[in-house]
């Protein structure tokens, strides 16, 4: 009651600038924001993919920053996330083990493609290197785009029935502390404005240019 009160005298103002500093980031909010870089990145992929098959000229550094994203945020980080804290909760409930076999093995291809992509744009000296670039872009797009898709929709959403509500709050709050010491600061920051400006390089950024007319 005396909580209450003292919280009721309060300015409102007050109360909103309190909780905005706290901004606390529940698990699933964590990892489906960063899921919205690495699409971003896959449609930074697209635009260059689109220019290569119509033999247009790109900045082959936006690739190379893609990449580097996809290495530093997403393989090291956000997988590793989902690694060592996801995964091994599900196989010891045993649930959907099978889907997280295959999303397991999805990360270590994926790096071996990135391993390729920082390759192949380093030393692009023909339409064939350009072309064999493409490929590795595409697979890299097939196969996160539903990768991702099924981690939102049927993995995270089942992470509520495989920890009870204190520890689904507290890997929130560990997930936050990693990403501080990974990154000396917030990680998803950093990264959202990595992928905007490759986005403006690309001309892909202002998104009204993609409704339909
Ligand atoms: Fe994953
Ligand atoms: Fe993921």
């Amino acid at each position: 009651m005396a909580v209450g009160l003292a919280a009721a005298a309060l300015p409102v103002n007050l109360l909103a600038k309190e909780k905005e500093e706290e901004e606390e980031v529940s698990t699933n909010e964590d990892l489906m924001r960063e899921h919205g870089i690495l699409k971003r990145v896959l449609l930074c992929y697209d635009e260059v993919i689109r220019r290569i098959r119509a033999r247009q000229d790109f900045p082959p550094q936006t690739v190379t920053d893609g990449a580097t994203i996809i290495r530093k945020f997403i393989e090291d980080y956000h997988e590793k996330l989902e690694e060592n804290h996801l995964f091994p909760r599900f196989r010891k409930a045993g649930k959907l083990t099978d889907l997280v076999d295959v999303l397991y093995t999805q990360h270590q291809a994926g790096r071996r493609v990135t391993d390729r992509v920082l390759s192949a744009v380093a030393s692009l000296k023909s339409q064939d290197d350009r072309n064999r670039l493409a490929d590795d872009l595409a697979a890299f797009n097939r196969m996160y785009a539903p990768h991702e898709a099924r981690e939102d929709t049927v993995l995270f959403p089942e992470l509520h029935k495989v920890v009870s509500p204190h520890e689904y709050d507290s890997l929130g709050e560990q997930f936050e502390k990693i990403e501080r010491q990974t990154f000396g600061g917030d990680g998803f920051d950093i990264y959202r404005d990595k992928v905007e400006a490759i986005e403006k390089q690309l001309g892909i950024y202002d998104l009204a240019q993609f409704t339909p007319k």
